[in-house]
């Protein structure tokens, strides 16, 4: 038997680190939270607290969490099982009895699946979901349908849309599980997305936040990544948190305490 720990705050720190290390997507999902009154107001007046329709209509946050759960999936792999019947993997065709070990890391970081895997982009989430960015169709989660849901343009904006819609057209394979997928797959989705949505809706609409420079930068931090079982961050994620006065002030107090 093994188990991953901690994996919901994991989630939670790997997207704070994403947001921190791409501070224009930190600020358009804070303005995505004004647009539903989930922000800090301009007087310090605090946000509404979330309800669950909230988390379901905030189409910008959900990709930018879908995004950071392929690029660091905490449950990097997911546990051994046997192969029950014929099953093919690219090139190869796996008999019945063998024990495969699924990496989930390498199916959301290979080339093979994704357009520039080593780009943080949730806008490749927001295309539409039979083109390419959601679960669905390729994406292939059993609940079928993206985390993100919601609003999507109905087809690929660009060359580049289209580049990542081709990823995974025609092979019916699935390139996206962070929760793994059929039988062993985790019980606990739907509440882990329930609290990680909810944690980030309520440091989003209070805080703005930034690497501590002693992290050493982003790619610092990401050299520091390392699987025990979870997938972490060595010595741990510092952040500044600085309290948030109005969507338009990015010069608020000076950091206060990590
Ligand atoms: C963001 C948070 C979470 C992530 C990313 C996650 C991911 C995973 C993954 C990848 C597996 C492995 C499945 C496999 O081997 O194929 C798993 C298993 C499991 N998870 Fe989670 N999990 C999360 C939160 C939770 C929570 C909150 C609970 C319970 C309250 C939970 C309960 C379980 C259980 C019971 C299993 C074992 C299922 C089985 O073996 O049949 N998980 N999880």
């Amino acid at each position: 038997m093994m188990a991953g720990f901690d994996t919901s705050s994991h989630s939670v720190a790997w997207v704070l680190f994403a947001l921190a290390a791409h501070p224009e997507v930190q600020r358009r999902c804070r303005l995505e939270l004004a647009a539903c009154g989930l922000l800090k107001g301009k007087d310090g007046s605090a946000p509404r607290d979330p309800t669950l329709e909230d988390l379901n209509q905030l189409p910008y946050l959900n990709a930018v969490i879908d995004e950071t759960m392929r690029m660091f999936p905490v449950a990097a792999t997911a546990s051994v099982r046997e192969v029950t019947q014929p099953t093919r993997v690219g090139d190869y065709l796996i008999p019945p009895g063998v024990i495969v070990w699924p990496m989930l890391y390498a199916l959301h970081n290979s080339t093979h699946n994704w357009l520039r895997p080593d780009e943080f982009n949730p806008e490749r989430w927001l295309m539409a979901a039979d083109e390419g960015g959601s679960h669905n169709g390729g994406g292939g989660n059993s609940d079928g349908g993206s985390h993100s849901g919601g609003s999507r343009p109905p087809t690929p904006q660009s060359s580049s849309d289209s580049a990542e819609a081709s990823k995974c057209s025609g092979n019916g394979g699935k390139r996206f599980m962070p929760f793994s997928d059929g039988m062993k797959s985790c019980l606990g989705q739907a509440l882990g997305l329930m609290e990680v949505r909810t944690m980030l809706v309520v440091l989003l609409g209070r805080y703005r936040f930034e690497l501590d420079p002693a992290m050493g930068g982003p790619e610092a931090v990401q050299r520091s990544m390392i699987m025990s079982l979870t997938l972490k961050i060595k010595g741990g994620l510092r952040l500044l948190f600085t309290p948030l006065c109005s969507p338009e002030d990015e010069d608020g107090p000076a950091p206060g305490n990590v």
